[in-house]
């Protein structure tokens, strides 16, 4: 396992993203230089579901990352729709969409009650290329549409790529678009390019990394952050960490639990992973509880302001395009 490449199937919290139905507020500087409308981000968001709804879903990621079929993928997503969980986070790159379509279609609930995302893999970049690409995930998945299409990492021709998901949005195979892996940066380096903003953008988040330079970037133009290793992935450091176990005492709830909660509480969209069924429950059981201003304050105090993977290191993107093939 490489240590950047903690790519898992995720099923999101998507309590946040009852935000993205606010306009998007752009700075002037900004609009008059991409000609991006002030909506964009909100237009890229999927508004159907209710807070509510939003609110239910959490989610749980097998262990192993790129599961083949017959792997855990299958299982851990059933017991997720069945515990309550709505929103389903998948990749090309994690090898699993047919499963996690599988899951969805046998769980008998009804598709436009689940949220599902997927990714587009670096080897599809390009306009031509995406396309294919999000077809190619389509039929993995053995659906009509995906609620979120991510650009699952920021190099090569991410415009082209773009273009074809904004494409494939207005023909309806795809109700929102986003980006994933971006740093401010590389943010500011792709997104001007953009006809339209990302809904979201997923990155490494947890309360050692909690990316807040990112956060007052995004903020400003109301793009969600979807925090995937929300727990660290399992890092017994964060999850023992005494802030953290004192406020498990406190209210009743385990480490992961007062963690995921600070979390959904800053306005973040959590993947939390687990193939576990009873902490695939339990870390839905996050909303019967408010952590106090002080609380937050003092896991707040635990930032780093750095996490496992550097998307600006160099040859980051040579690598993943060498080690991780979808298709020959
Ligand atoms: P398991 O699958 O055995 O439940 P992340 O989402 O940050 O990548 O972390 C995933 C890891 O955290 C998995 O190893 C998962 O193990 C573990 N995990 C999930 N939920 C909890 C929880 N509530 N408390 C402690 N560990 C958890």
């Amino acid at each position: 396992m490489k240590p950047f490449l903690f790519l898992g199937l995720t099923i999101l919290v998507l309590l946040a993203l009852a935000g993205c139905s606010r306009e998007a507020d752009m700075g002037q500087a900004q609009l008059e230089q991409t000609g991006q409308t002030a909506a964009s981000a909100a237009d890229n968001i999927r508004e159907e579901f209710t807070p509510q709804e939003l609110t239910e879903s959490i989610g749980a990621v097998p262990e192993e990352y790129f599961a083949p079929s017959g792997g855990p993928t299958y299982d851990a997503v059933l017991t997720a729709l069945k515990a309550g969980y709505r929103h389903i986070d998948t990749a090309a790159a994690y090898f699993n969409e047919a499963d996690v379509g599988r899951a969805v279609r046998d769980s008998g609930i009804p598709r436009e009650e689940i949220f599902v995302t997927s990714k587009l893999w670096l080897q599809d970049y390009g306009y031509e290329a995406a396309k294919k690409g999000l077809d190619a995930s389509l039929e993995k998945l053995g659906l009509d549409y995906v609620d979120l299409y991510l650009l699952h990492q920021p190099y090569g021709d991410v415009a082209g790529a773009w273009k074809a998901l904004e494409e494939a949005k207005a023909e309806g195979k795809v109700r929102s678009v986003g980006v994933s892996n971006m740093t401010p940066k590389i943010w500011k380096e792709f997104v001007p390019q953009f006809k339209t903003l990302p809904a979201v953008n997923q990155v490494e988040c947890n309360p050692f990394f909690q990316q807040r330079e990112l956060r007052e970037l995004l903020d400003k133009d109301n793009v969600k952050i979807e925090a995937y290793q929300p727990l660290g992935h399992g890092d017994s450091t964060l999850l023992s960490h005494p802030v953290i176990t004192k406020l498990a005492e406190k209210y009743g709830k385990d480490a992961g639990q007062i963690i995921l909660r600070f979390e959904v509480q800053s306005g973040l969209i959590v993947l939390p992973k687990s193939t576990n069924p009873t902490r695939i429950a339990g870390n839905l059981r996050i909303f019967d509880f408010e952590l106090t201003g002080e609380e937050m304050s003092q896991i707040r105090a635990l930032d780093t302001g750095k996490g496992h993977h550097d998307p600006e290191a160099p040859g980051v993107a040579e690598m993943l395009l060498a080690n991780f093939r979808v298709h020959d």
